[in-house]
């Protein structure tokens, strides 16, 4: 059995989860299920990011204590992914104690190897990213973030610095030799020019706990006492501190990771930072960081800070959770920006859903019924083909190939009803073979849809499955053979997908 570990970023908890947090985890899940259906042991790995000044400053101004404040906000996001049916295999918060015990160990071994030591910053520091920021942006005379141009403060620090800069060449390489380390290609050229461009600045990895409290304190000694250690630093370690870093013979051990799901603004991190973290460890990289684009409104990226933020809850409410995956899946190519709205769902859902697949499930069931006593009939010749190219789309993130190959078999079985008029065939005094070929067929190409559509909208499978009378539960073996529903009783149950007017 081959193993599949992959990750969410950890949200922070300065705030309640977005479509933008919905977003990267609906992909990941969307994924974890493929690889269990292919019959992968999955590891699904999800969680919070609970430190920095990000968070002590949400929880002042909520009158709590940081952690307070964080045990307060988690609990919505455990929420969102239950409504969304996120099938995560664990959930990480970065203020658990193995991973802040994990921490240590590698600041610890990291320290004692001479990869990391103190010296003074001065310079500027941008609060929304936590991140450090040596070049500053200059607008209306101002300097502000090159990355998010939101406003950055000066500090002047002694702080501890890992030595990122030695890594520069064998990173660059390693990126060259390694396609697929970063998609989409775009995402993987812009690393690739910046390690070219500009010389690798070393990472500063602390804060003293005078201006930050709310952190991992870094052990003392080997360190000052009297530090924290920075927010990513922390952060990106919870990917092998879930495992059971340092203990590298736990059985939960099974680094590298396959996929490291992440949006755009946090490709840095994650394509510079974490590798060569890894690679000082003594630990392979990841296999794959794969890089998504940010879902706008009027242009602008939706977060809590622009107050642009559409809330998952209410969309699913009014279209239902299946529909929601669906769309976020389909509606814009991996990489991309995409704009959300109304409107747009709408249209999908009326087009895709209840036209095409609720359709073509409810016109079957109909004329089973009709024809045949709702018993699925035996056939001999087939009408339907397989869908083409699944795989190769969902193991390129081009979640729009699998989803367009699937809707183009949807179409080819309405077409089939349509072209074969079974409503003529039924008038004809036998009951024809092609009659049975026709409806046996569709049911059977259903049944392989129900199995294919699970990653994307598990419930209407498992409900597809039942109308069609399908006993057990869906599983990759029962995927395609001419007759395999022949036999069973059809279950007619409501439309999948009313329409919307
Ligand atoms: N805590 C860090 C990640 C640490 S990972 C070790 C962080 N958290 S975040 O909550 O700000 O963002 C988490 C993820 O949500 C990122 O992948 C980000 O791209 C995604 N999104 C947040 N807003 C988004 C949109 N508007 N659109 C799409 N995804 C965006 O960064």
């Amino acid at each position: 059995m081959s193993r599949y570990y992959l990750t969410t970023p950890l949200y922070y908890v300065n705030a309640a989860p977005h479509l933008g947090h919905a977003y990267t985890t609906v992909i990941a899940d969307c994924l974890a299920r493929y690889h269990r259906l292919k019959g992968d042991g999955v590891f699904f790995l999800t969680g919070t990011d609970e430190h920095g000044q990000k968070i002590e400053q949400a929880a002042a101004a909520a009158g709590k204590a940081p952690k307070e404040f964080a045990d307060s906000i988690v609990p919505g996001f455990k929420k969102l992914w239950e409504t969304l049916h996120i099938s995560y295999d664990h959930f990480i918060r970065t203020t658990d104690s193995y991973h802040t015990d994990g921490v240590r160990a590698a600041l610890e071994k990291l320290f004692k190897e001479g990869k990391i030591y103190p010296k003074t910053y001065d310079g500027w520091y941008c609060v929304p990213d936590e991140t450090f920021c040596p070049k500053p942006d200059i607008e209306n005379g101002k300097p502000v973030c090159p990355d998010c141009h939101r406003p950055i403060e000066q500090i002047k620090e002694k702080n501890y610095f890992f030595k990122l800069g030695e890594y520069q060449n064998w990173l660059a390489g390693h990126i060259e030799k390694n396609d697929s380390f970063i998609v989409p290609k775009t995402r993987r050229n812009e690393v690739l020019s910046f390690l070219k461009d500009q010389k690798l600045q070393d990472l500063c990895i602390s804060r003293p706990k005078a201006r930050l409290e709310w952190g991992i304190e870094m052990p003392s000694p080997p360190f000052e006492p009297g530090y924290v250690t920075y927010v990513w630093f922390d952060a990106l370690l919870n990917y092998i501190t879930a495992l059971g870093y340092p203990d590298m013979k736990n059985p939960k051990w099974i680094w590298p990771a396959d996929v490291h799901l992440i949006g755009k603004d946090i490709l840095r991190p994650h394509a510079i930072y974490w590798p060569v973290m890894l690679k000082a460890l003594g630990l392979e990289p990841p296999k794959t960081v794969a890089v998504h684009g940010w879902w706008l409104v009027e242009g602008e990226k939706m977060s809590k800070s622009r107050g642009n933020i559409v809330d998952p809850h209410t969309i699913v409410a009014e279209y239902g959770v299946d529909a929601y995956r669906y769309f976020l899946l389909r509606e814009v190519p991996f990489g991309h920006d995409g704009t959300f709205s109304e409107k747009a769902m709408d249209k999908r859902y009326n087009a895709d859903l209840a036209n095409d697949l609720g359709n073509l499930l409810h016109r079957t069931l109909t004329m089973i019924e009709k024809y045949f006593g709702g018993v699925v009939p035996c056939y001999t010749q087939s009408f339907v083909g397989m869908p083409a190219d699944l795989e190769k789309g969902w193991d390129s993130f081009d979640f729009q190939k699998a989803i367009s190959g699937l809707w183009a078999w949807i179409d080819q079985g309405n077409t089939l009803i349509d072209e074969r008029k079974p409503w003529v065939l039924a008038k004809a005094a036998a009951k024809t073979e092609e009659l049975k070929a026709v409806l046996g067929g569709l049911a059977d190409m259903l049944r392989t849809l129900a199995i294919l559509l699970w990653p994307i909208m598990p419930s209407t499978s498992e409900n597809i499955w039942k109308q069609l009378g399908c006993p057990g539960k869906i599983s990759r073996e029962k995927l395609w053979a001419a007759g395999a529903s022949s036999g069973q009783k059809v279950q007619k149950g409501r439309p999948l997908f009313p329409r919307r007017e």
